[in-house]
Protein backbone atom coordinates (compact mmCIF):
# COMPACT_ATOMS: atom_id res chain seq x y z
CA UNK A 1 0.00 0.00 0.00
CA UNK A 2 2.66 2.31 0.60
CA UNK A 3 4.28 1.84 -2.52
CA UNK A 4 1.06 3.06 -4.36
CA UNK A 5 0.65 5.65 -2.35
CA UNK A 6 4.44 6.61 -3.29
CA UNK A 7 3.63 6.12 -6.94
CA UNK A 8 0.71 8.67 -6.40
CA UNK A 9 2.88 11.19 -4.96
CA UNK A 10 4.89 10.86 -7.75
CA UNK A 11 2.44 10.91 -10.10
CA UNK A 12 1.01 14.02 -8.59
CA UNK A 13 4.37 15.87 -8.81
CA UNK A 14 4.84 15.02 -11.96
CA UNK A 15 1.37 16.09 -13.20
CA UNK A 16 1.72 19.37 -11.68
CA UNK A 17 5.09 20.04 -13.30
CA UNK A 18 3.71 18.69 -17.09
CA UNK A 19 0.91 20.88 -16.60
CA UNK A 20 2.25 24.10 -15.45
CA UNK A 21 4.82 23.88 -18.43
CA UNK A 22 2.12 23.05 -21.33
CA UNK A 23 2.34 25.62 -23.95
CA UNK A 24 -0.66 24.66 -26.40
CA UNK A 25 -4.35 23.34 -25.59
CA UNK A 26 -2.90 20.19 -27.31
CA UNK A 27 -0.15 19.77 -24.88
CA UNK A 28 -1.91 19.21 -21.97
CA UNK A 29 -4.13 16.90 -23.73
CA UNK A 30 -1.86 14.48 -24.72
CA UNK A 31 -0.65 14.88 -20.44
CA UNK A 32 -4.17 14.38 -20.00
CA UNK A 33 -4.31 11.28 -21.87
CA UNK A 34 -1.31 10.20 -20.04
CA UNK A 35 -2.57 10.21 -16.25
CA UNK A 36 -6.44 9.98 -16.94
CA UNK A 37 -6.87 8.00 -20.30
CA UNK A 38 -7.55 4.38 -20.31
CA UNK A 39 -3.93 3.17 -20.10
CA UNK A 40 -2.92 6.49 -18.01
CA UNK A 41 -0.63 6.05 -15.05
CA UNK A 42 -3.63 6.61 -12.37
CA UNK A 43 -6.29 4.37 -14.41
CA UNK A 44 -3.92 1.37 -14.00
CA UNK A 45 -3.21 2.22 -10.27
CA UNK A 46 -7.23 1.64 -10.32
CA UNK A 47 -6.86 -1.44 -11.51
CA UNK A 48 -3.84 -2.79 -8.94
CA UNK A 49 -6.05 -1.96 -6.45
CA UNK A 50 -7.94 -5.55 -6.79
CA UNK A 51 -5.09 -6.66 -5.44
CA UNK A 52 -5.11 -4.87 -1.98
CA UNK A 53 -7.18 -5.90 1.34
CA UNK A 54 -10.48 -4.58 1.88
CA UNK A 55 -8.83 -2.51 5.03
CA UNK A 56 -6.12 -0.46 2.23
CA UNK A 57 -8.80 -0.19 -0.35
CA UNK A 58 -11.20 2.51 0.91
CA UNK A 59 -8.11 4.64 2.02
CA UNK A 60 -5.86 4.39 -1.77
CA UNK A 61 -9.15 4.52 -2.85
CA UNK A 62 -10.01 8.21 -1.35
CA UNK A 63 -6.38 9.11 -2.34
CA UNK A 64 -6.45 8.42 -5.98
CA UNK A 65 -9.78 10.24 -6.21
CA UNK A 66 -8.49 12.61 -4.96
CA UNK A 67 -5.78 13.10 -7.22
CA UNK A 68 -7.76 12.44 -10.01
CA UNK A 69 -9.84 15.37 -8.74
CA UNK A 70 -6.58 17.84 -8.02
CA UNK A 71 -5.16 16.91 -11.68
CA UNK A 72 -8.67 17.70 -13.80
CA UNK A 73 -8.72 21.14 -11.78
CA UNK A 74 -5.18 22.05 -12.91
CA UNK A 75 -5.90 20.96 -16.27
CA UNK A 76 -9.00 23.11 -15.98
CA UNK A 77 -6.93 25.88 -14.95
CA UNK A 78 -4.12 25.60 -17.01
CA UNK A 79 -6.72 25.09 -20.59
CA UNK A 80 -8.60 28.51 -19.20
CA UNK A 81 -5.05 30.21 -18.73
CA UNK A 82 -3.64 28.66 -22.22
CA UNK A 83 -6.89 29.80 -23.73
CA UNK A 84 -6.84 33.69 -22.58
CA UNK A 85 -3.16 33.84 -23.75
CA UNK A 86 -4.27 32.52 -27.21
CA UNK A 87 -6.90 35.24 -27.58
CA UNK A 88 -4.83 37.75 -26.76
CA UNK A 89 -1.81 36.71 -28.93
CA UNK A 90 -4.75 36.90 -31.94
CA UNK A 91 -5.94 40.28 -30.97
CA UNK A 92 -2.72 41.54 -30.60
CA UNK A 93 -1.83 39.51 -33.94
CA UNK A 94 -5.32 40.77 -35.51
CA UNK A 95 -5.00 44.51 -34.20
CA UNK A 96 -6.62 47.33 -36.25
CA UNK A 97 -5.34 51.17 -36.14
CA UNK A 98 -8.99 52.85 -36.39
CA UNK A 99 -7.53 56.22 -36.82
CA UNK A 100 -5.62 55.58 -39.69
CA UNK A 101 -6.81 57.51 -42.26
CA UNK A 102 -8.90 54.95 -44.85
CA UNK A 103 -7.53 54.68 -48.82
CA UNK A 104 -9.68 57.06 -50.75
CA UNK A 105 -11.38 55.21 -53.78
CA UNK A 106 -10.81 57.55 -56.70
CA UNK A 107 -14.12 57.88 -58.62
CA UNK A 108 -14.37 57.94 -61.99
CA UNK A 109 -16.44 59.82 -64.22
CA UNK A 110 -17.65 59.99 -68.05
CA UNK A 111 -15.82 61.36 -70.43
CA UNK A 112 -17.50 64.85 -72.20
CA UNK A 113 -17.96 63.07 -75.28
CA UNK A 114 -19.50 60.36 -74.01
CA UNK A 115 -21.98 63.16 -71.80
CA UNK A 116 -22.73 64.54 -75.03
CA UNK A 117 -23.85 61.58 -76.70
CA UNK A 118 -25.88 60.45 -73.67
CA UNK A 119 -27.82 64.23 -74.28
CA UNK A 120 -28.14 63.52 -77.77
CA UNK A 121 -29.54 60.27 -77.79
CA UNK A 122 -31.77 60.86 -74.72
CA UNK A 123 -33.61 64.40 -77.27
CA UNK A 124 -33.99 62.02 -80.32
CA UNK A 125 -35.08 58.82 -78.47
CA UNK A 126 -37.56 61.50 -76.79
CA UNK A 127 -38.79 62.63 -80.55
CA UNK A 128 -39.53 58.58 -81.64
CA UNK A 129 -35.87 57.82 -82.93
CA UNK A 130 -34.26 54.42 -82.24
CA UNK A 131 -30.41 53.62 -81.96
CA UNK A 132 -28.78 51.84 -85.48
CA UNK A 133 -24.94 50.53 -85.01
CA UNK A 134 -22.69 49.91 -87.69
CA UNK A 135 -19.13 48.75 -88.04
CA UNK A 136 -16.31 50.90 -87.66
CA UNK A 137 -14.15 48.62 -90.35
CA UNK A 138 -16.41 48.71 -93.26
CA UNK A 139 -16.85 48.17 -97.02
CA UNK A 140 -16.08 51.01 -99.65
CA UNK A 141 -19.73 49.91 -101.15
CA UNK A 142 -21.83 50.72 -98.08
CA UNK A 143 -19.05 53.90 -96.90
CA UNK A 144 -19.06 55.41 -100.60
CA UNK A 145 -20.89 53.39 -103.27
CA UNK A 146 -24.28 52.74 -102.07
CA UNK A 147 -24.40 56.65 -100.81
CA UNK A 148 -23.96 57.48 -104.31
CA UNK A 149 -20.36 58.36 -104.52
CA UNK A 150 -18.37 56.11 -107.14
CA UNK A 151 -14.92 55.10 -107.38
CA UNK A 152 -13.77 58.00 -110.06
CA UNK A 153 -16.44 60.32 -107.63
CA UNK A 154 -14.62 63.99 -106.80
CA UNK A 155 -16.47 63.95 -103.52
CA UNK A 156 -14.29 60.85 -102.04
CA UNK A 157 -11.35 63.61 -101.78
CA UNK A 158 -13.97 65.05 -99.06
CA UNK A 159 -12.76 62.64 -96.47
CA UNK A 160 -9.59 61.50 -96.39
CA UNK A 161 -10.25 58.01 -96.21
CA UNK A 162 -7.86 55.18 -94.03
CA UNK A 163 -7.64 52.33 -96.47
CA UNK A 164 -7.46 49.00 -94.72
CA UNK A 165 -7.60 46.77 -98.28
CA UNK A 166 -8.70 48.56 -101.54
CA UNK A 167 -12.62 47.58 -100.30
CA UNK A 168 -12.48 47.60 -96.30
CA UNK A 169 -11.75 51.08 -95.23
CA UNK A 170 -12.58 52.87 -91.73
CA UNK A 171 -15.60 54.15 -92.19
CA UNK A 172 -14.98 58.25 -92.60
CA UNK A 173 -18.90 58.77 -91.58
CA UNK A 174 -21.59 56.94 -89.96
CA UNK A 175 -23.60 57.40 -93.51
CA UNK A 176 -23.13 53.77 -94.22
CA UNK A 177 -25.52 52.75 -91.36
CA UNK A 178 -28.35 54.38 -93.55
CA UNK A 179 -27.68 52.22 -95.95
CA UNK A 180 -27.30 49.46 -93.73
CA UNK A 181 -30.69 50.24 -91.91
CA UNK A 182 -32.74 50.62 -94.94
CA UNK A 183 -31.13 46.82 -96.83
CA UNK A 184 -32.53 45.58 -93.35
CA UNK A 185 -35.82 47.03 -92.79
CA UNK A 186 -38.88 48.69 -94.94
CA UNK A 187 -40.01 52.59 -94.36
CA UNK A 188 -41.04 53.89 -92.00
CA UNK A 189 -37.37 54.16 -90.54
CA UNK A 190 -36.27 57.11 -87.54
CA UNK A 191 -33.31 55.81 -86.46
CA UNK A 192 -29.98 57.76 -85.23
CA UNK A 193 -26.45 55.90 -85.49
CA UNK A 194 -23.71 57.30 -83.44
CA UNK A 195 -20.28 55.99 -83.51
CA UNK A 196 -16.46 56.59 -84.43
CA UNK A 197 -15.11 57.59 -87.51
CA UNK A 198 -11.93 57.67 -89.51
CA UNK A 199 -10.60 60.42 -91.47
CA UNK A 200 -6.48 61.79 -92.19
CA UNK A 201 -7.49 65.48 -90.85
CA UNK A 202 -5.57 67.24 -87.93
CA UNK A 203 -6.21 70.63 -86.49
CA UNK A 204 -7.86 72.57 -83.38
CA UNK A 205 -11.21 71.23 -85.09
CA UNK A 206 -10.34 68.30 -86.77
CA UNK A 207 -8.63 64.93 -85.35
CA UNK A 208 -8.31 61.40 -87.28
CA UNK A 209 -10.90 59.70 -85.34
CA UNK A 210 -13.81 61.53 -83.93
CA UNK A 211 -17.29 60.53 -83.41
CA UNK A 212 -20.61 61.38 -85.47
CA UNK A 213 -24.31 60.88 -84.71
CA UNK A 214 -26.36 60.25 -87.86
CA UNK A 215 -30.04 60.79 -88.13
CA UNK A 216 -32.40 59.56 -90.86
CA UNK A 217 -36.45 59.57 -90.94
CA UNK A 218 -37.83 57.93 -94.00
CA UNK A 219 -41.35 57.71 -94.21
CA UNK A 220 -44.89 58.96 -97.16
CA UNK A 221 -44.84 62.54 -97.22
CA UNK A 222 -41.65 63.81 -95.27
CA UNK A 223 -40.05 67.00 -96.12
CA UNK A 224 -37.49 69.90 -95.80
CA UNK A 225 -39.35 71.38 -93.57
CA UNK A 226 -39.73 68.28 -91.57
CA UNK A 227 -35.92 67.96 -91.95
CA UNK A 228 -35.11 71.99 -90.27
CA UNK A 229 -38.46 71.56 -87.78
CA UNK A 230 -36.24 68.03 -86.44
CA UNK A 231 -33.04 69.52 -86.22
CA UNK A 232 -34.39 72.86 -84.45
CA UNK A 233 -35.87 71.52 -81.36
CA UNK A 234 -32.92 69.26 -81.43
CA UNK A 235 -30.86 72.49 -81.17
CA UNK A 236 -32.97 74.40 -79.01
CA UNK A 237 -32.68 71.35 -76.54
CA UNK A 238 -29.05 70.96 -76.82
CA UNK A 239 -28.20 74.52 -76.71
CA UNK A 240 -30.54 76.98 -75.71
CA UNK A 241 -33.43 78.40 -77.37
CA UNK A 242 -31.73 82.01 -78.34
CA UNK A 243 -28.53 80.16 -79.90
CA UNK A 244 -28.54 81.16 -83.36
CA UNK A 245 -28.58 78.42 -86.01
CA UNK A 246 -27.74 78.95 -89.84
CA UNK A 247 -28.29 75.94 -92.41
CA UNK A 248 -26.18 76.96 -95.02
CA UNK A 249 -26.73 75.55 -98.53
CA UNK A 250 -24.23 72.78 -99.65
CA UNK A 251 -23.49 69.54 -101.75
CA UNK A 252 -23.58 65.90 -100.47
CA UNK A 253 -23.69 63.20 -103.07
CA UNK A 254 -26.41 61.08 -100.85
CA UNK A 255 -28.30 63.98 -100.43
CA UNK A 256 -30.48 66.39 -102.44
CA UNK A 257 -31.15 69.05 -101.36
CA UNK A 258 -28.11 69.53 -99.01
CA UNK A 259 -26.93 71.98 -96.53
CA UNK A 260 -24.47 72.41 -93.53
CA UNK A 261 -25.52 73.52 -90.28
CA UNK A 262 -23.66 76.04 -88.38
CA UNK A 263 -24.28 77.43 -84.41
CA UNK A 264 -23.20 80.91 -83.51
CA UNK A 265 -19.43 80.29 -82.16
CA UNK A 266 -20.26 79.99 -78.04
CA UNK A 267 -16.59 80.38 -77.58
CA UNK A 268 -16.56 83.72 -78.74
CA UNK A 269 -20.27 84.89 -78.79
CA UNK A 270 -19.95 85.46 -82.32
CA UNK A 271 -17.08 87.65 -82.13
CA UNK A 272 -14.92 85.63 -84.07
CA UNK A 273 -12.05 83.46 -82.62
CA UNK A 274 -9.85 80.61 -83.48
CA UNK A 275 -12.13 78.00 -83.25
CA UNK A 276 -14.36 79.30 -85.81
CA UNK A 277 -11.64 80.90 -87.69
CA UNK A 278 -13.04 84.60 -87.09
CA UNK A 279 -16.51 83.79 -88.46
CA UNK A 280 -18.99 83.78 -85.51
CA UNK A 281 -19.96 80.43 -86.91
CA UNK A 282 -19.07 76.68 -86.22
CA UNK A 283 -20.34 73.76 -88.55
CA UNK A 284 -21.36 71.25 -86.98
CA UNK A 285 -23.53 69.17 -89.62
CA UNK A 286 -24.38 67.93 -92.96
CA UNK A 287 -27.75 67.38 -93.39
CA UNK A 288 -30.32 66.98 -96.40
CA UNK A 289 -33.02 65.05 -98.51
CA UNK A 290 -32.22 61.29 -99.13
CA UNK A 291 -31.25 61.14 -102.84
CA UNK A 292 -33.48 58.93 -104.73
CA UNK A 293 -30.13 57.48 -106.36
CA UNK A 294 -29.45 56.08 -102.76
CA UNK A 295 -33.57 54.98 -102.46
CA UNK A 296 -32.94 52.47 -105.55
CA UNK A 297 -29.85 51.75 -104.38
CA UNK A 298 -31.43 50.08 -100.80
CA UNK A 299 -34.63 49.16 -102.74
CA UNK A 300 -37.44 51.71 -101.43
CA UNK A 301 -39.57 53.42 -104.53
CA UNK A 302 -38.41 57.15 -104.44
CA UNK A 303 -41.97 57.96 -105.94
CA UNK A 304 -43.88 56.46 -102.87
CA UNK A 305 -41.20 57.57 -99.93
CA UNK A 306 -39.11 60.51 -99.17
CA UNK A 307 -36.48 61.28 -96.35
CA UNK A 308 -34.06 63.40 -94.34
CA UNK A 309 -30.38 62.48 -93.24
CA UNK A 310 -27.78 64.35 -91.28
CA UNK A 311 -24.89 63.72 -89.83
CA UNK A 312 -23.43 65.86 -86.86
CA UNK A 313 -19.96 66.17 -85.02
CA UNK A 314 -20.25 65.09 -81.45
CA UNK A 315 -16.75 66.89 -80.65
CA UNK A 316 -18.08 69.91 -82.28
CA UNK A 317 -20.62 69.91 -80.15
CA UNK A 318 -18.98 69.56 -77.09
CA UNK A 319 -16.34 72.21 -77.76
CA UNK A 320 -19.27 74.36 -78.20
CA UNK A 321 -21.20 73.30 -74.82
CA UNK A 322 -18.67 72.98 -72.87
CA UNK A 323 -16.46 76.12 -74.33
CA UNK A 324 -13.29 73.67 -75.47
CA UNK A 325 -11.45 75.97 -78.02
CA UNK A 326 -9.21 72.99 -78.72
CA UNK A 327 -10.67 69.47 -80.30
CA UNK A 328 -7.39 67.76 -79.45
CA UNK A 329 -7.76 68.51 -75.46
CA UNK A 330 -11.02 65.44 -75.89
CA UNK A 331 -8.48 63.07 -76.47
CA UNK A 332 -5.18 63.38 -74.54
CA UNK A 333 -6.98 61.53 -71.00
CA UNK A 334 -5.23 64.66 -69.17
CA UNK A 335 -6.66 64.47 -65.86
CA UNK A 336 -6.53 67.76 -65.58
CA UNK A 337 -8.99 68.49 -68.08
CA UNK A 338 -11.29 65.37 -67.49
CA UNK A 339 -11.81 65.90 -63.95
CA UNK A 340 -13.59 69.42 -65.09
CA UNK A 341 -16.54 67.87 -65.91
C1 LIG B 1 -20.47 64.05 -93.43
O1 LIG B 1 -19.68 63.30 -92.83
C2 LIG B 1 -21.79 63.55 -93.95
N1 LIG B 1 -21.85 62.11 -93.83
C3 LIG B 1 -22.89 64.21 -93.12
C4 LIG B 1 -24.24 63.99 -93.71
C5 LIG B 1 -25.02 62.96 -93.26
C6 LIG B 1 -24.73 64.83 -94.72
C7 LIG B 1 -26.29 62.75 -93.76
C8 LIG B 1 -25.99 64.62 -95.26
C9 LIG B 1 -26.77 63.58 -94.78
P1 LIG B 1 -18.99 66.18 -93.08
O2 LIG B 1 -17.75 65.61 -93.70
O3 LIG B 1 -19.25 67.61 -93.31
O4 LIG B 1 -20.27 65.37 -93.51
O5 LIG B 1 -18.92 65.89 -91.52
C10 LIG B 1 -20.02 66.12 -90.67
C11 LIG B 1 -19.59 66.79 -89.38
O6 LIG B 1 -18.58 66.03 -88.74
C12 LIG B 1 -18.98 68.14 -89.59
O7 LIG B 1 -19.98 69.12 -89.66
C13 LIG B 1 -18.13 68.31 -88.36
O8 LIG B 1 -18.93 68.72 -87.28
C14 LIG B 1 -17.69 66.92 -88.08
N2 LIG B 1 -16.31 66.65 -88.54
C15 LIG B 1 -15.90 66.43 -89.81
N3 LIG B 1 -14.58 66.17 -89.85
C16 LIG B 1 -14.15 66.19 -88.58
C17 LIG B 1 -12.89 65.96 -87.93
N4 LIG B 1 -11.80 65.60 -88.61
N5 LIG B 1 -12.81 66.10 -86.59
C18 LIG B 1 -13.91 66.42 -85.89
N6 LIG B 1 -15.12 66.63 -86.41
C19 LIG B 1 -15.25 66.53 -87.76
MG1 LIG C 1 -18.52 69.41 -93.82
Amino acid sequence: MSQILDTLTRIEEESEKEIAAAATLSEIQAGRVRVLGKKGSLTRLLIAMKDLSSEERPVVGKAVNALKQRIQELIKQRTVELERQEQADRLKQERLDVTLPGRRTVRGRLHPITRIFHRVEGIFEGLGFHIAEGPEVEEDYYNFEALNIPPDHPARDMQDTFYITDDILLRTHTSPVQIRTMKSQDPPVRIIAPGKVYRCDADISHTPMFHQVEGLMVDRGITFGDLKGILEIFLHEMFGASTGIRFRPSFFPFTEPSAEVDIACLICGGGGCRVCKDSGWLEIMGAGMVDPAVFRMVGYDPEAVSGFAFGMGIERIAMLVYRIDDIRLFFENELRFLTQF
